[in-house]
């Protein structure tokens, strides 16, 4: 009796501690899986509108909305922990309503300019929406970073898919485009997005993100000190319209030698032809390296707090943009006032004017073929 007792108590033990094993014990709170986190954030033209919230096991969170897949805030430790919002952009989703420079924006289905607004594609000549002068600038006058994408949370990967359906003729491309744009904040305080597209007729895609970065924290100043590299020999140097002429101009000798580190403001009130083209930078870099591979292919640092931006990218070309045409008219988050050069854009992409300039990467898409691209934000702090 008196064993069986025992035996019966043993297998009792054996069997809790058995299903202490089995069952999911909540883990301790710095193991937890980081997830995405979803809330309303209003709505446009009756549909609603969600903000997405990753954040990284060391700290940095981004804030993701369905409206236009714009990146809403970007926060970041300094040297000292500190952390910052260096992303521009407004507080609700009335502001990115009002007219504003595609602050945070996925942009689609061109970036950057067709010249005149039209290209030729198998031998039919299509005519662009036109919203830059004569030209058509980031997709035409409304975008992709004016449609309501469908998001969906990826728990494993702690990271947002976000879908939009372009129809065929939109803003005047050819082909129905099925875009694909998942972010992912990784554990080494990455941003990462992962663009990819389908369409069912030859068209042309050239997909990025207009995120204007401050590394001092949004609306602290201008971003002249901050430093920069960019592993490119060559740009592409542009005529008055910022159209680029075709060329590939080497760096070396000019203000746009960014192969070592040099202060964004070093150079930038130089009498140059291309920088007065630009009104300073805003111009396209022939990057280094194999177009295709995930290579690093720019470093931002701000001496002041001591972060750092190390961008990583699939694509052939950055736009290098120092914020120009900001001129104050916005009030962004917490009131501030943006004026010229208050932020950065590092915008990864296909060469502007692709469509018309045949020695450039081609940008186009074949009916049923698939294009894919990855850009990476790392942020650190030394
Ligand atoms: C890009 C362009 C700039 C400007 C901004 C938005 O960076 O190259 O010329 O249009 O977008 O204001």
């Amino acid at each position: 009796m008196r064993r069986s007792a025992c035996a019966c108590a043993l297998i009792l033990v054996f069997l809790t501690s058995c299903s202490n094993t089995t069952t999911e014990a909540p883990p301790p709170a710095k193991a937890q899986p980081l997830r995405p986190m979803k809330q309303a954030f209003g709505s446009v033209d009756g549909k609603p509108v969600d903000l997405y919230t990753l954040t990284s096991a060391k700290g940095m969170e981004a804030r993701i909305m369905t409206y236009g897949g714009i990146v809403v805030s970007l926060k970041t430790p300094d040297r000292t922990g500190t952390m910052a919002d260096v992303a521009l952009g407004f507080d609700s989703l009335d502001g990115y309503l009002t007219t504003h420079p595609y602050f945070g924006a996925l942009i689609g289905r061109y970036g950057n300019r067709i010249a005149k607004g039209r290209f030729k594609l198998n031998g039919t000549e299509y005519k662009l929406a036109t919203n830059n002068g004569p030209n058509a600038l980031h997709g035409g006058r409304k975008g992709f970073d004016k449609a309501v994408w469908t998001g969906r949370a990826l728990p494993e990967a702690n990271g947002l898919e976000l879908t939009y359906i372009s129809r065929d003729g939109e803003e005047g491309y050819p082909g129905t485009l099925t875009t694909t744009v998942t972010y992912t904040v990784t554990g080494e305080d990455e941003l990462r997005i992962d663009y990819a597209a389908t369409t069912d007729k030859d068209t042309v895609v050239n997909l990025t993100n207009h995120t204007y970065f401050n590394l001092k924290g949004q609306g602290e100043g201008d971003i002249l000190a901050h430093q920069l590299a960019i592993d490119a020999d060559r740009f592409t140097p542009v005529d008055s319209g910022l159209i680029p002429t075709g060329k590939r101009q080497a760096v070396e000798g000019t203000p746009f030698d960014f192969r070592k580190p040099v202060a964004i403001g070093a150079r930038i009130g130089e009498s140059d032809a291309q920088l007065k083209a630009g009104k300073g930078y805003d111009h396209n870099y022939v990057l280094n390296g194999a177009a295709g591979t995930l290579r690093k292919v720019a470093e931002v640092y701000e001496p002041s707090t001591g972060r750092v931006m190390e961008v990583s990218t699939t694509e052939p070309g950055v736009q290098f943009y120092t914020g120009n045409f900001l001129d104050g008219s916005n009030k962004g988050k917490g009131g501030k006032v943006y004026g010229q050069r208050a932020a950065l854009c590092l915008e990864t992409q296909h060469f502007p004017d692709s469509p018309n300039k045949p020695d450039f990467p081609s940008t186009m898409l074949k009916a049923g073929e698939r294009m894919q691209s990855t850009t990476a934000y790392r942020f650190s702090a030394r």
